[in-house]
């Protein structure tokens, strides 16, 4: 039976939201929302470090690269290991699938729960103060708690997420996360140190008229998706790019609009990673009403093969989505 949607006050605390909603969850309620609560702590740590960043000896490169070849941040890094302490701590995951790391890591045998993340999205923006973000995924795991983890826990398609959601580190911090019925944002009060309701059951509009995609790259574009972005032109629709996908899917849920990184000469399967990018903002974006693909198929609908598995990404208001994949 279709479960009606969360209703609350503008003004709620997530902590208490969360509780009040947990008998939405079909199964082992208490434990999802500790997750979640744990995510949620672990992401004020994060935003504590990213305002310092200018700060203390946090901006800059590693000096190393991460499984995807991307030079890791510092922050990167830290952000990686807030979350995966938070994770490990809070009992409820048994693995993290991670940018950061090249294989999943293996946290609490007993939990129930699989995490995919992002720590840290965005990174070339961190030394130019520009908004970053994070996003997750929360998977039920297949196998029994308690035995060893399975392919099948870990490589899961993005349908059977049982939560998503970012956080935003912006002018103010934000998360934004759907367990299943719609999506709630919450905007971060620092002093009080708590999160709160401010945006309720999200609603992407059907049409907008934002595109956001790195022309630089316009050249080596398929000729479908060159003729949408020549298509938006002849619209005169506004293009707007971060460079932060957090960030840009942000602004396009609010105002509506599309986001697109397609497959180019240089990432035959597109740059972004389908199990901790991907997933979450297609779930996010189809709680809201939006649609997400990879330019023929849902992407919730892909069975990964990898961790680290690239897609093409079209995502935002249904109608430009359904509009480029046409082309
Ligand atoms: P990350 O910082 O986690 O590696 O992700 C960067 C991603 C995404 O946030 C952004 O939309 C995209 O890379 C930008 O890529 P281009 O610079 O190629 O446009
Ligand atoms: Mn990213
Ligand atoms: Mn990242």
């Amino acid at each position: 039976m279709e479960q009606s949607r969360i209703a609350q006050p503008i003004g709620s605390a997530l902590d208490r939201f969360i509780k009040s909603n947990q008998d939405h969850f079909a199964y082992a309620s208490g434990e999802l929302s500790q997750l979640l609560r744990d995510i949620a702590l672990a992401s004020k740590v994060v935003n504590r470090e990213v305002n310092k960043a200018g700060l203390i000896d946090i901006m800059g490169g590693m000096g190393s690269v991460n499984t995807g070849g991307d030079e890791q941040q510092k922050l990167d890094v830290l952000a990686n290991i807030r979350f995966t302490r938070a994770l490990q701590k809070g009992g409820e995951a048994c693995a993290l699938i991670s940018e950061e790391s090249e294989t999943f890591m293996d946290l609490n045998n007993d939990g129930k729960y699989v995490i995919a993340i992002d720590p840290l999205d965005g990174s070339s923006n961190i030394d130019v103060n520009v908004s970053i973000g994070t996003i997750f995924s929360v998977y039920r795991r297949k196998s029994k708690p308690g035995m060893p983890i399975q392919p099948e826990d870990i490589l899961q398609k993005g349908s059977e997420q049982v939560a998503a959601g970012y956080i935003l580190y912006g002018s103010s911090t934000m998360l934004v996360y759907t367990t299943g019925h719609g999506v709630n944002g919450f905007t971060y009060e620092p002093t009080l140190g708590e999160y709160f309701l401010s945006h309720p059951d999200m609603q992407i509009p059907g049409d907008g008229k934002i595109f956001s995609v790195n022309e630089g790259s316009y050249n080596s574009f398929p000729d479908g998706v060159k003729q949408y972005v020549q298509y938006c032109k002849d619209k005169n629709y506004t293009g707007r790019y971060i460079g932060s996908l957090v960030a840009d899917f942000h602004r396009n849920l609010l105002k509506g609009g599309i986001y697109i990184y397609p497959a180019t000469a240089k990432d035959k399967h597109g740059k972004l990673r389908l199990m901790y990018e991907c997933n979450a903002l297609a779930f996010v974006a189809e709680q809201a009403g939006g649609k997400a693909s990879d330019g023929k198929q849902r992407i919730l609908d892909i069975e990964p093969k990898t961790l680290h598995q690239r897609t093409p990404f079209f995502v935002g208001s249904k109608n430009m989505v359904d509009k480029a994949e046409s082309f």
